[in-house]
């Protein structure tokens, strides 16, 4: 037997983000702070995106940006690789993210409605689904999702269906993979759920941003693919922002195979001046997509094995809380029930006695906060970062919470 040879890829080494100018570093309430919060990586981009984006800034010129056809064959060979979803030319609009292209699809929705428009989603779930929808004039139609005994978010496809026949529901948002709790769909209930959306005439729009995130051994399978039917009448939105950690080149496109549901779109898009991406977004991309790969095989690798990391420590140090089994994404959800407190207060604690920076799990629920009095005793940390980022982290959060048992 031959020794694996170490990986050529360094997410080992920490990397001073302080003072680049960077929302998680630099907008805590002081330079101690450890944030765990955005969902973005301490990690440095693939080389060839560096390179690439270095020879762009060299070029020096910085006009309005034309995206060729590199751009879109790099799309569609990316998806029919890794995902088997061949996505033609035509069905792209490219965009400067999933954000807003989210509220550019649902003001799309409220154009030709004659009364509100209602949007489901899974909840808990991403919390700017709630600000895009609230913003379009749109209502929240809820779904949530229901833990079982092992921590594994199941559908309740009763009342899924019951919100979905509402007259007012016109939009499904499908969060897929699932942020917070890194739940992969099974082809099963993706079918299930895209035949009641059917049956009651709702568009699926799915956020697939997390798709390249799965962990090793695991394949994604895109809403789009699973029928004819689907493909024709939904909406996918991808990026290669998480994936890559490119979230401030703000790339990300919109796929649409339907002629008349793009134009809709595209309408929308124009409408908001949301059609103009920038040169960065555009070469980081192709970069990405066409040379990232083994970078991409490995930071897989590294994100399992620091999950696998926080449910050791978590079994050892601090047993009484649980993170939830999960197959994607490198965001953990962790279950601080047995503690007594809420998810805003488990936040506002860990971040005032701690100087650890995690997200509430309060926040992917819609009617918590100024908008209800929905709690749960959740955080959401965010594990892609070093692995001595992440022990400095754990050591932080179990120096607050153990005192929390007695
Ligand atoms: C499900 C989901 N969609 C969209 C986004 C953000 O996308 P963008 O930065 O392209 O607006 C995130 C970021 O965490 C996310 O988790």
């Amino acid at each position: 037997m031959t020794a694996a040879s170490p990986s050529p890829f360094d997410f080992d080494s920490p990397i001073e983000r302080r003072g680049s100018g960077c929302f998680k570093w630099d907008s805590n309430p002081s330079a101690d702070t450890l944030p765990m919060f955005v969902a973005d990586m301490d990690f440095k981009a693939p080389e060839p995106v560096l390179q690439a984006l270095q020879q762009r800034v060299a070029h020096g010129v910085f006009g309005y940006t034309w995206v060729r056809d590199e751009y879109f064959d790099a799309v569609n060979n990316w998806f029919s690789r890794r995902h088997n979803f061949p996505i033609e030319r035509d069905w792209i609009l490219p965009t400067i993210g999933i954000v807003p292209a989210v509220s550019a699809i649902l003001k799309a929705f409220t154009e030709d409605a004659s009364s509100h428009v209602g949007v489901m989603v899974q909840t808990p779930v991403y919390h700017c689904f709630f600000s895009s929808i609230r913003r379009m004039g749109c209502d929240i139609v809820e779904s949530p999702l229901v833990a079982d005994a092992q921590g594994v978010y199941q559908i309740d496809f009763e009342q899924f269906e019951q919100q979905a026949a509402l007259p007012t529901t016109r939009v499904f948002l499908l969060c897929h993979p699932h942020n917070p709790s890194g739940r992969v769909w099974s082809i099963h209930e993706l079918i299930r759920m895209g035949e009641i959306c059917a049956k009651h005439g709702v568009t699926v729009v799915s956020d697939e941003i997390h798709c390249d995130l799965m962990f090793p051994g695991l394949t994604h399978t895109p809403f789009a693919t699973l029928t004819p039917e689907f493909k024709d009448s939904c909406i996918t939105l991808s990026s290669p922002s998480k994936t890559f950690n490119l979230a401030g080149l703000q790339i990300a496109n919109i796929v649409i195979a339907n002629r008349r549901l793009r134009s809709k779109v595209q309408k929308a898009l124009f409408a908001h001046e949301l059609q103009g991406v920038n040169p960065f977004g555009v070469e980081g991309l192709i970069a990405a997509y066409n040379e990232g790969e083994a970078w991409l095989d490995a930071l897989r690798d590294y994100l399992q094995d620091n999950y696998q990391y926080i449910q050791e420590q978590l079994a050892t140090h601090l047993p009484e809380i649980t993170v939830y089994p999960q197959q994607a994404t490198y965001l953990a959800w962790i279950d601080c029930s047995a503690l007594g407190l809420n998810g805003d207060e488990l936040a506002k604690k860990l971040l005032q006695e701690g100087e650890l920076r995690i997200s509430s799990g309060m926040g992917f629920l819609p009617f918590s906060g100024a908008h209800g009095d929905q709690q749960n005793h959740f955080i959401r940390l965010n594990f892609a970062c070093p692995r001595s980022v992440l022990d400095e982290g754990l050591q932080r959060m179990f120096r607050v919470l153990k005192p929390l048992r007695e």
